[in-house]
């Protein structure tokens, strides 16, 4: 365990976004992590996991701690279930692999989404009709104030789309070392209702009971159809939430543009794709020197090299204010800005 300075964080994060950090730090277990939080000289410090929801827009002054601390370990099993304990620094979609081998169900549609395992649960992270709080039992995490261990039930993380306790009245205030899930064994209910995957499912001939397997290939073959890979094109996914709007609102706009996509989420509120809302506005695609919105998803920004993070985020507030000027909504940034 040795503090290094002056890192580039370029290859620790999957936007790519070459900044500094002062003092770096990699720990591979818990007990490191306890003593690295215990140093007295840094009181304030940066924790580095996949990289793969944050923009860096500047060098970190702070002490970077970059989690690499791996391990899965089935802590019960019976006919039905398995429950499986993961170490934070496990890559998210490796994970995801080795219990399709397993044949343990329930995150097959969570197939490659970039991050670790220790992220997941703080955005709840979700696609095609699955969120990773469906199977979260468990959330172990330490107290950067106190290095002391809690453990946070399902309840406890008060999950909510893209949303948990730790991006709220816990922001910044545990490290996730350890996620428990419950996962499914020969009892797999695999969820396939989402157009794409059943148009998927139907090319391959797997329409009836596709296997977890089945399932997971027809997601990798949809996202990457459409969404850009971090090794090729630096990016972090979806950059924007969905925007949540009152029927009010979401009527008004329909009537100027009655095949906009939408999905109800009560009587009273629905879902518009802030894909949708980006494309209208007329950003699919466009490029401004090294950072640009996909072509082939508005939803994700790209540094096709050298962007820096500043210029990312000017390009997001950039889409913000046009699309608040096009059709009076926020788009929330999902993205975590440094
Ligand atoms: N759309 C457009 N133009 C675009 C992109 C999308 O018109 O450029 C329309 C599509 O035609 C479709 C609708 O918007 O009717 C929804 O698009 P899509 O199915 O691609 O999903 P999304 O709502 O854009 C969300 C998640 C993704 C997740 C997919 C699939 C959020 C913020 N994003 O995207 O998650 O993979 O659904 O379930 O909820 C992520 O969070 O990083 C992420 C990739």
């Amino acid at each position: 365990m040795k503090i290094q300075q002056n890192i580039s964080l370029k290859a620790f994060n999957t936007f790519g976004i070459d900044v500094k950090a002062k003092n770096y730090i990699s720990v591979q277990n818990v007990e490191e992590l306890k003593q690295v939080l215990s140093l007295n000289e840094f009181d304030e410090k940066f924790i580095l996991s996949g990289g793969s929801n944050m923009l860096l827009t500047k060098d970190v002054e702070k002490l970077v701690i970059h989690l690499n601390i791996k391990g899965k370990e089935t802590i019960a099993k019976n006919e039905k279930d398995v429950l499986v304990k993961v170490a934070a620094g496990e890559n998210w979609h490796e994970f995801v692999l080795w219990c399709i081998e397993n044949d343990f169900g329930g995150i097959e549609n969570l197939s490659l989404i970039p991050g670790n395992v220790g992220t997941c649960p703080i955005q709840n992270i979700g696609a095609y009709g699955v969120e990773v709080k469906d199977v979260i039992t468990e959330v172990e995490a330490v107290a950067i104030k106190n290095g002391e261990i809690r453990v946070f039930s399902n309840e406890d993380c008060n999950f909510g789309y893209r949303n948990s306790v730790f991006k709220n009245e816990f922001k910044n205030q545990f490290i996730i070392t350890n996620v428990t899930f419950k996962l499914t064994r020969n009892t797999h209910q695999t969820k396939i209702s989402y157009g794409a995957i059943q148009q998927e499912l139907e090319k391959n001939n797997k329409t009836e009971n596709p296997s977890i397997k089945d399932v997971s290939d027809a997601v990798i073959a949809i996202r990457q159809s459409k969404l850009p890979d971090p090794k090729e094109i630096g990016n972090s996914g979806s950059f924007f939430k969905n925007p949540v709007v009152s029927k009010d609102v979401f009527l008004k706009i329909q009537e100027q543009f009655p095949t906009m996509p939408f999905y109800e989420v009560s009587e009273s509120e629905t879902k518009i794709p802030a894909g949708w809302l980006i494309e209208t506005a007329e950003f699919k695609g466009k490029r401004f020197g090294d950072a640009g919105v996909h072509t082939k998803q508005a939803l994700v920004l790209v540094n096709y090299g050298n962007a820096s993070g500043k210029e990312i985020f000017e390009l997001a507030q950039k889409i913000q204010k046009t699309v608040f000027e096009k059709f009076a909504i926020s788009l929330e940034m999902e993205v975590n800005i440094y």
